[in-house]
């Protein structure tokens, strides 16, 4: 067994040196080793990767200091029915999440632990969630087995001995403990990919009392790069629960007009639901002079600032985690520019030519691959090339479209808040809440149809907020939470929309273009924050008449729109029915604001004709 190391030589942080030892002493690795963050620590550990067939190093010509990474075929995604919240009373995690005892899951913890890394290096990674000292940022220290969480990690987060320094002798850290399981067995060489071999064997546990995380299993990024979902989503929610800010699933885009004023705007959506193209979004034809910047495609920290009464966000990440099919020249340029160079690929598809390839990224089909599993594929063979789920890791520096302020350590001010799901139905393009309540009990209902990113979900799910697989707490107290936040700690709370770029026609086609025309929205939205975009009330909120939004350079006729804003009252009623389910299993604990919301919103539903027709209502003339 290893207990000693040179810890001491990189911290003189007593309470960190100490848990390293303990959990050193659990583990049994063969060796333990500090990172430092350094480019050359990153080379090393991918030459290593490929001397053991972990990685593939593409053709440097064509994706230079680039590889490939292909997982176990069954650890492909984050796993939610082994994901765990374990407070001290269940009624603190709430009915969305799982539960289980401290003392029980600890319990197993300790004999999964136990001995699991021998035959393995035990990596230390100190990491800061934001820029590198400010307020709004915190550092996690994450112990791992495997290398491959140590060359994303330090993609994803500023990590090191300068999150180290910042750390200084007595700084609060999360500690976030790692293995792929599967203990090795004396002499006994890794595999690619090693992982717990059943998803009963898996455990993603985090421990809101003790801001704990554990992670037994799963080498995928969701599961094993903690930071991201597990600290920066899941516990990061507590602690901004307990002093007064958010941790969201929201991505921060920066909008800037031709006169060169300046506006961010945050918005949540469920995974893979285009938040990385929403993020990097270029605008179309008609916006000539706008131009569009990215703080962060994930995660946003929120803070209220006494000072000016606004809320201020800031990107805690440091690259891009994002979903490879789908992502081309045309639903965004700004990300295969990002891709050029630097990134890890997992799952995705290798080319002939040594280069990867994904579903989506070109029109036409490449003759021969070699598939995400490693087999050969052709055109036509009947199986994907690249997972569904298929991943890059990119610097988020890479990206073009990376805003001046990314790395402010105040953060930006946030003007509007967006909240979409996947909706092919009856749900209009986009509308505005009434006020902050009614925009809590907007976001609070939001649904939306399944996704890659998970394994197992149901085809329609409710995802409040786009939070319910990270809210490390009640979702009614998250919802009173975001209540009380805009009442009390900002002046003017930031109005909150809803959109859905997904809504399809009788045939089954996308009604709306989506990704750069996105922009249109947008543009109303930022109308509306200056309090000059024209709308009209409709039975769920404010909806912008065709002409209160720009046209020029795009052919979609008022017919058009009229089909993606109408609204059947019918189902829009059986919608709004349905969220008491959603409701009442929170039992008394529910906001009463909420259900009051979902009452008004039915009172208004309630009225023949049947459609609530947007062509019916008297536009007003543009100016
Ligand atoms: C993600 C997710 O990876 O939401 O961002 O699953
Ligand atoms: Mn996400």
């Amino acid at each position: 067994m290893t207990t000693t190391h040179d810890g001491a030589s990189r911290t003189k942080h007593r309470k960190l040196l100490a848990w390293v030892d303990e959990i050193a002493r659990l583990c049994n690795p063969d060796r333990i080793y500090w990172c430092d963050g350094s480019q050359e620590e990153y080379d090393r550990l991918c030459d290593e990767m490929v001397e053991k067939g972990m990685f593939i190093r593409l053709n440097p010509e064509k994706r230079p200091n680039s590889f490939l990474a292909r997982s176990h075929p069954s650890d492909v995604a984050r796993v939610e029915e082994r994901t765990f919240i374990c407070s001290e009373r269940e009624e603190d995690a709430g009915p969305t999440n799982n539960w289980m005892a401290p003392d029980k899951m600890r319990a197993i913890l300790r004999e999964r632990f136990r001995d699991c890394m021998r035959g393995r290096t035990m990596y230390v990674i100190p990491f800061s969630m934001g820029p590198l000292g400010s307020d709004i940022a915190h550092i996690g220290v994450e112990i791992t087995d495997s290398p491959y969480v140590v060359v994303n990690q330090r993609i994803m987060t500023r990590m090191g001995s300068a999150a180290l320094e910042v750390l200084g002798e007595d700084g609060e850290f999360v500690p976030c403990v790692h293995s792929v399981g599967a203990p090795l067995q004396p002499g006994e060489e890794d595999s690619p990919w090693p992982c717990a071999e059943s998803i009963e064997e898996k455990y993603i546990t985090h421990f809101p009392e003790t801001r704990e995380i554990w992670s037994y299993g799963s080498g995928y990024g969701g599961n094993a790069l903690l930071g991201k979902k597990c600290l920066a989503l899941r516990i990061a929610s507590v602690m901004a629960r307990d002093d007064g800010w958010l941790a969201e699933h929201m991505l921060i885009v920066g909008v800037e007009a031709p006169d060169g004023t300046k506006k961010y705007v945050a918005g949540a959506f469920p995974s893979a639901c285009g938040k990385t193209n929403f993020a990097m979004l270029i605008p179309p034809k008609g916006f000539e002079g706008w131009k569009v910047t990215t703080i962060g495609d994930d995660i946003a920290w929120i803070k209220p600032n006494p000072k000016d009464g606004k809320f201020y966000a800031i990107n805690p990440e440091y690259g891009f985690f994002g979903v490879a099919p789908g992502t081309n020249a045309t639903s965004n340029p700004n990300a295969l520019a990002t891709l050029r160079a630097n990134c890890i690929f997992t799952n995705c598809a290798l080319t002939d030519d040594g280069d990867v390839w994904w579903e989506g990224l070109t029109e036409e089909l490449p003759e021969h691959l070699i598939d995400w599993k490693g087999e050969d594929w052709t055109p036509g063979c009947g199986r994907p090339a690249a997972h569904p789920n298929a991943r890059f890791t990119a610097p988020a520096s890479q990206c073009p479209s990376i805003d001046p302020d990314w790395e402010n350590p105040k953060g930006v001010p946030i003007s509007a808040f967006l909240f979409g799901g996947r909706v092919s139905k009856n749900f209009p393009l986009v509308f505005q809440s009434y006020n902050w309540e009614h925009g809590v009990y907007m976001a609070a209902t939001m649904g939306s149809e399944a996704t890659a990113a998970a394994i197992g979900q149901a085809a329609i799910r409710r995802d409040p907020m786009a939070m319910l697989p990270f809210c490390g707490y009640n979702m009614a107290d998250y919802w009173r939470h975001w209540l009380r936040i805009g009442r009390r700690n900002v002046a003017t709370p930031p109005p909150i929309f809803r959109v859905n770029w997904f809504r399809k026609d009788q045939h089954g086609r996308f009604i709306w273009p989506g990704f750069g025309e996105n922009m249109r929205v947008l543009k109303w939205v930022l109308d509306r924050c200056d309090g000059c975009g024209s709308a009209v009330e409709s039975p769920l909120g404010w909806v912008p008449f065709y002409n209160s939004l720009i046209w020029e350079g795009l052919d979609f006729p008022r017919e058009r729109y009229f089909q993606i804003m109408n609204i059947d009252r019918e189902v829009a009623r059986k919608e709004t029915n349905d969220q008491e389910e959603l409701f009442t299993r929170f039992g008394d604990r529910l906001p009463r604001e909420l259900e009051i919301e979902r009452e008004l919103q039915l009172s208004r539903l309630f009225h023949s004709p049947k459609l609530w027709d947007l062509s019916a209502a008297v536009e007003p003339t543009r100016k």
